[in-house]
């Protein structure tokens, strides 16, 4: 049986870096497509700016490689990923054309399925210039994007995009609402910090560690039929020693509208729809200790 093959854009940044690794244990060949070359290279890596059509539709050709197996998929994450950190125009410019031109390009190679990555940036209130409470908890789906932040926004019109390209070409394109990103290492610089609970406010203490976003990839380009929606993945739990339920009282105490009981120190956004479509399951959860 060949091998499957996979793109991964962004693939020299942070959660690109495990993706990688999990389709390559998952027998995968992967190439990444990105605009430098990564710290520790796992894969080969095709240098391309993805903001160029003709840059992304090359990269993206089976003949580019000198394999002409089709790709199983391509899995989005090349971005800037953070709101306040470049110029507003450059990271509307940048998120922006690259998801088209990626999606775009998807649709001329005849490559069928891909994931893009949104983020819980899109509803609005980790980079509103005044914090507001989620109308609800834990946020899900459904809940409003409300973004007042050009990085969100690029996260809303992301999403825009994909509903375009699959109504188009017929692209599966899930497009995850990804929590905070933790690789190992972050998780001790995080519990050093249980003490100022207001450091995570923003992300409503949400996590997800790299390799279960990773698993979560996978999932989504190894389905068929699963069409195109955002989806929300975050852990279970919190990255909070405390009870969601304190979280709620000491930092939320407008939120009077719950969808669910929140327990112990369940999560604030919710995977459940993840679980339901893909059967995605966690397997790393915060340490304590
Ligand atoms: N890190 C998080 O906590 C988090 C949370 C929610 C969503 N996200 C999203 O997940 C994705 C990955 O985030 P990350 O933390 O790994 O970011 P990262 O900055 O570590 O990696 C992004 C990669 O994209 C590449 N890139 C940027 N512009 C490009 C272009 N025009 N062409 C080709 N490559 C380009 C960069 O060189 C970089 O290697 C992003 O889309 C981000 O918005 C991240």
């Amino acid at each position: 049986m060949p091998i499957p093959r996979i793109l991964v854009t962004g693939g020299s940044g942070k959660a690109g870096h495990w993706i990688i690794q999990h389709f390559l244990e998952s027998g995968y060949d992967v190439i990444n497509v990105d605009t430098r070359r990564p710290a520790t290279p796992l894969c080969r890596t095709i240098v391309a700016d993805l903001t160029q059509l003709g840059q992304t539709v090359s990269a993206f050709s089976a003949h580019s490689t000198g394999n002409r197996a089709p790709y199983a998929g391509v899995v989005h994450m090349a971005a800037i990923p953070r709101a306040h950190e470049q110029p507003n125009d450059e990271i509307f410019r940048v998120n922006n054309l690259s998801t088209y031109n990626v999606l775009e390009a998807c649709g001329l190679l005849g490559i069928r399925k891909a994931v893009i990555a949104s983020s819980e940036s899109s509803y609005g209130y980790c980079f509103a210039d005044r914090f507001f409470a989620p109308h609800y908890l834990p946020v899900d789906e459904a809940h409003p994007q409300l973004p007042e932040d050009t990085y969100g926004l690029t996260k809303v019109i992301n999403e825009l995009t994909a509903a375009m390209f699959h109504r188009r070409d017929g692209t599966q394109i899930l497009s995850f609402r990804i929590g905070n990103v933790v690789c190992p290492e972050d998780y001790a610089p995080i519990r050093a910090r249980f003490d100022q609970p207001e450091d995570r406010l923003r992300m409503l203490w949400s996590y997800i560690d790299a390799r279960d976003l990773a698993s979560a990839c996978r999932l989504a380009i190894e389905q068929d039929g699963l069409g195109c929606e955002p989806v929300i993945i975050a852990a279970d739990d919190t990255s909070s020693s405390l009870t969601t339920e304190e979280l709620v009282k000491r930092y939320l105490p407008g939120t009077k509208t719950f969808k669910r009981a929140l327990t112990g120190r369940d999560a604030l956004i919710s995977n459940a729809r993840l679980k339901a479509l893909l059967g995605w399951r966690q397997a790393h959860f915060f340490p304590l200790t």
